[in-house]
């Protein structure tokens, strides 16, 4: 049988230039300059190492150390002998140590996250932190044992093939090994065990046994789970066993229906989620994981997209047991790169490999985005192609996808070669207008309504600290986030066909190169603070979309200074009825849908007080003169108001023209390209590299310059500069 061992304690951790510090697993060393902004965290190759004495090893047993995530490039060390080597940071791998042990050891990891040309990611809105950061455990086994080595392999592969109506399902349990005669597979169900045997050839063992009466892994509302041993025996004695749960289910994806789970129309409606928290880097543990997926299960979402790579096991099990239907994804993502390949096609490997056993992932996505800040070349289809058809070899079950950048032609050749697609639109955040969503998706199914078509990613900053009472695009208010969201929400609801779809995102997350929205290093689209615990008024809208539980939800909280005779109080509440109170009396009761909206006039300090049965809210908020400075991003003098005041000779540029008019023109240009550079950069480089993009500077073209000002942001481009701007385009004169 085989020992587990975690080796978590006593590892020393070596940077360049610093002396050792002894540290605990899980381990990042960007957890704090990976999220400070500057796109500055320290990015290179660190040190691991751990002194230890040889365990106690019966006759022929072996000692394996597994990593469960390694960032980025692993090299294994045991005594100065290099055991093995590993490119990823998200998926786990494991390394003999039998052969170099001595009774005295020095294990030492080498791990590398600088930037290189093979392997991803290396371009992306999210910070590649370095570490030990999924902790590490040896493992002892007997010389014949389990299959532990091979792309991180469990061990054992169980197909479920259900029938829903028949409530039948036949399961295919496979092992690999390399050693024992035969292994005993048992099932364990509500009626007892259910055991069948097969013979090793090969190194491989193999069965299928029908479950009657089966019970159904049925998504959030019965995520029933069966657990499955094997045990690898010779001559009649056990020398190693292993187990998985899995859960029957079938599913479908229809392109005028949506999303089909055990035969009933199921339409996958949740968010995303990245695996860091602010302090923490992305070194978790089981507490975290459990208090995201306690968020995920208030919000009442019941999928979720595990971007942008290969997450925790551990995680993947909550999903398992809470039933939140999973899309897992590698991290193939922004930009390609020639030298990638291998990589790409080892990470969907392993990915494929290490969870195929999880009911609840229905999909595996191949890329993101990755035409944000590469052309859409002949090799790029053909790496696609290569790693549709390893999905498809390894896994004949699910689905493969893709999420695409809003920019990419609806046409692109790049899309059909997925089983299916989802695009991430930001309209109505980083430019043009909310509705423009639901044109896309309705032009999109229009050329192609035999197509699957999802919504993988939308989505707008903002900071609790900012309110306003005339929410703007760009003002990073919780007032436009809830607009935004109002908005988005009402379009998913108006079409089926979207098969999921998937807010970016649930938390805020660090993308070390950002600094917007008054806060460095954060992206700030989440519906809950990084601190995982704050939760925005939008989180609130989705509840009370998705949750069945009763709740009213006072909006604008934080927003206590009122500088207007006459406020909206909002709520969001999945309940029938709202009464709001205003100093203690009733003032109005309101049916609505989700969204109430209360307007009350107000002169001091006022109590209010949101109702519905026994369910109630209270604030405090007061009337003052002026907009309080502290609320408006960028500080004192709203930008938005004053754009107004420009005015301009309309013989001259201005910035009123459109952008490409004024790029078109060589005196404009220089003015403008600065600018545009300027505010990109203030994103990140992936806003940079893909304000290159053909198709996204077409669309900017048409949009107004004052309106790509706005969408930058005060900070970036204070009011005083953009004035400067303008007189100096109005110094161009427009050719007659
Ligand atoms: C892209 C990308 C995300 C990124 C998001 C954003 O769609 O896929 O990784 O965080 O845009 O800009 O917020």
């Amino acid at each position: 049988m085989r020992t587990i061992i975690p080796f978590h304690d006593n590892w020393q951790f070596l940077k360049p230039g610093s002396a050792p510090v002894p540290v605990t697993l899980p381990h990042t060393w960007n957890a704090i300059d990976g999220q400070d902004g500057g796109n500055d965290y320290w990015r290179g190759t660190a040190v691991y190492t751990k002194a230890f004495a040889k365990p106690e090893l019966s006759d022929g047993e072996r000692c394996f150390i597994e990593f469960p995530g390694a960032a980025m490039t692993a090299e294994v060390f045991l005594n100065g002998r290099s055991l093995a080597r590993h490119e990823g940071g998200y998926s786990a791998f494991r390394a003999d140590l039998t052969e170099a042990l001595e009774n005295e050891n020095l294990l030492t990891v080498s791990l590398d996250n600088s930037a290189n040309d093979r392997v991803y990611p290396q371009m992306a809105d999210f910070t590649f932190y370095g570490g030990l950061y999924r902790g590490a455990k040896l493992i002892l086994v007997p010389a014949e044992h389990f299959e532990l080595v091979k792309d991180g392999s469990p061990g054992i592969k169980i197909t479920p093939v259900t029938d829903p109506v028949r409530k039948e399902a036949l399961i295919t349990l496979e092992t690999w090994q390399n050693g024992g005669s035969e292994v005993q597979f048992e099932i364990r169900t509500e009626e007892g065990s259910l055991i069948a045997k097969a013979a090793v050839e090969n190194g491989r063992a193999s069965v299928s046994v029908t479950l009657e009466n089966v019970r159904l892994w049925d998504g959030v509302d019965d995520p029933y789970l069966y657990a499955a041993t094997a045990k690898l025996l010779k001559d009649g004695v056990v020398l190693d066993e292993i187990s998985s749960r899995f859960g029957c289910r079938s599913f479908r994806i229809d392109p005028e229906k949506g999303f089909f789970l055990n035969g009933r129309s199921y339409p996958l409606r949740g968010v995303s989620r990245h695996q860091d928290r602010i302090g923490l880097g992305n070194a978790l543990s089981m507490k975290e994981h459990k208090e995201d997926m306690e968020v995920v299960r208030e919000l009442g979402a019941n999928t979720l997209r595990l971007a942008h790579y290969q997450h925790a096991q551990e995680f993947y099990d909550l999903c398992d047991e809470y039933g939140v239907i999973v899309w897992a994804e590698i991290p193939y993502i922004t930009k390609h790169m020639t030298n990638g390949k291998q990589n790409a096609l080892d990470q969907l490997r392993e990915l494929i490999t290490q969870c195929y056993n999880h009911p609840s992932i229905v999909c595996w996505g191949l890329s993101n985005e990755i035409s944000a800040s590469s052309p859409v070349t002949e090799e790029l289809l053909s790496d696609h192609r290569e790693l549709n058809a390893l999905a498809k070899s390894m896994d004949k079950t699910r689905p493969t996808v893709m999420a695409h950048a809003f920019m990419l032609e609806k046409d692109s050749p790049l899309i059909p070669i997925a089983d299916l697609a989802s695009y991430n639109l930001y309209f109505g955040w980083y430019l043009g207008e909310l509705e423009q969503n639901d044109e896309f998706f309705d032009e999109y199914h229009r050329m192609f309504p035999d197509r699957v078509i999802g919504f993988s990613e939308y989505g707008a900053d903002a900071n609790t600290a900012f309110h306003s009472a005339r929410p703007e695009q760009g003002d990073y208010s919780e007032e436009y986030q809830c607009l935004y969201h109002e908005h988005i929400l009402k379009c998913i609801e108006a079409r089926p066909y979207l098969w999921a779809t998937h807010v970016w995102n649930l938390f805020d997350f660090a993308a070390d190169g950002r600094d917007e929205g008054g806060k460095r290093g954060q992206n700030q689209k989440g519906l809950v603070e990084f601190d995982h615990k704050t939760k925005k008024d939008a989180f609130y809208l989705y509840k009370a979309a998705w949750s069945k539980e009763a709740f009213v939800h006072l909006c604008g909280r934080r927003f206590v200074d009122r500088a207007e005779a006459e406020t909206e109080i909002k709520v969001y509440s999945n309940c029938e009825s709202v009464t709001l109170y205003l100093d203690g009396k009733e003032f109005e009761t309101k049916s609505a849908d989700k969204v109430f909206i209360f307007k009350v006039p107000i002169s001091g300090r006022h109590e209010i007080k949101a109702v519905s049965g026994n369910l109630a809210e209270e604030m405090t908020i007061r009337r003052v003169e002026n907009v309080n400075p502290a609320y408006l991003f960028g500080g004192a003098g709203n930008v938005v108001n004053w754009f107004d005041k420009i005015e301009v000779n309309p013989a001259f540029y201005s910035i009123k023209d459109k952008f490409g008019a004024l790029m078109a023109n060589s005196g404009t240009a220089a003015i403008v390209g600065r600018i545009m550079a300027k505010a990109s950069a203030s994103r990140g480089e992936v806003a940079q590299s893909a304000g290159e993009n053909k198709a996204l500077k077409q669309m900017m073209a048409g949009l107004s310059f004052e309106s790509l000002l706005k969408k930058a942001g005060a900070n970036v481009i204070p009011p005083e500069q953009i004035k400067a701007i303008n007189d100096m385009l109005q110094k161009v004169k427009k050719e007659e």
